[in-house]
């Protein structure tokens, strides 16, 4: 299928090693600002272009992580691959609504939103026609704020919106980053672990310049990180000396038990709590809160959360 590109994604298909640089630099730069009250959710978009560097892995497992620290979460899959609804515990089931239904169908959320088997984790489900609603957003008015209308009554019930987008700067995840507080950007630690992302925060810069001039960075994580390699320990010592505090103190560790965990549709706390993996996304998560805490002011999102 023919990706959809929206006037943001327009670029030049070369960007010097210089000016992706700049890029970053400014966009690290960016004062973080709060563009959101105590009593509405923090939108985390977990978005990386580049296919398989651990988004879903991410969303699933951090909200799952947020859901079990007292945070009321609602998981959304934007992906038409539905790779979250799966490693969430969803059956594929064509007679279930899914994001599609709320993008372009307008029905309402509470057709759509599920209870996930995770105590206070709500799930906003994909399936393979969320392809289609890639097409059919681009001659739809008010293409790029689809998601944000969807999700804007609902931010008063939960502390945390976690969104899974898909490997591709198309109107699903423009959709997710007009409506975000922040981005997550998962990077692997390997062999070309930077490859795409001076695009990903050039495209940040021009949705903050145009359509969401809130959005921040969340924060860069690494991950499948293998200490027992010299190439993943360069890679993560070159990403901090690049990003600086920008990265996660946490770090995702290549782990089979994460690999493991979505074919038994249960996030890693719950396949196995011993492992790594889970060790990672609960620092993930502490640092997430701590962080959203920090931009509220002390208490104000414990007040709201009712820990
Ligand atoms: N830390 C890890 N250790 C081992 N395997 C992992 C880890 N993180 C993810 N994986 C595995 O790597 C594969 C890709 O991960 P994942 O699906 O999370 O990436 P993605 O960025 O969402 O991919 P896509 O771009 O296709 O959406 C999956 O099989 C997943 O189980
Ligand atoms: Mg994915």
């Amino acid at each position: 299928m023919e990706h959809t590109q929206h006037w943001l994604f327009h670029r030049p298909n070369y960007v010097s090693r210089e000016t992706s640089c700049a890029y970053l630099w400014t966009l690290l730069n960016f004062r973080r600002t709060q563009n959101f009250g105590g009593d509405l959710a923090r939108i985390i978009a977990v978005a990386n272009q580049k296919g398989g560097v651990g988004k879903t892995t991410t969303a699933v497992n951090l909200a799952a992580c947020l859901a079990t620290a007292d945070q009321s979460t609602l998981l959304v899959d934007c992906d038409s691959q539905a790779n979250a609804t799966a490693a969430i515990g969803f059956a594929k089931d064509p007679s279930r609504r899914t994001l599609y239904h709320a993008l372009i169908l307008n029905e309402p959320a509470e057709k759509i939103i599920q209870k996930s088997q995770v105590d206070r984790l709500d799930v906003v489900p994909a399936d393979k026609n969320l392809a289609g609603a890639a097409v059919e957003l681009v001659t739809a008015e008010h293409r790029e704020y689809r998601l944000q209308g969807f999700l804007g009554p609902l931010l008063p019930q939960y502390s945390f919106v976690v969104l899974d987008c898909p490997p591709a700067l198309d109107l699903l995840t423009l959709n997710a980053l007009v409506c975000a507080n922040s981005v997550l950007v998962p990077i692997q630690c390997e062999y070309l672990a930077l490859e795409g992302v001076s695009e990903l925060l050039d495209t940040l810069m021009r949705i903050r310049r145009t359509l969401n001039p809130s959005l921040e960075i969340e924060g860069i994580l690494l991950t499948m990180y293998d200490e027992r390699t010299t190439l993943s320990r360069q890679v993560a010592t070159d990403l901090r000396s690049f990003f600086g505090t920008q990265v996660f103190q946490s770090v995702i560790s290549r782990n089979v038990r994460l690999a493991e965990a979505p074919s038994f549709g249960k996030p890693i706390i719950f396949y196995d709590i011993h492992s790594k993996g889970a060790e990672g996304y609960t620092q993930l998560a502490q640092e997430v809160i701590v962080n959203a805490e920090k931009r509220l002011g002390t208490g104000a999102r414990s007040a709201h959360s009712g820990a």
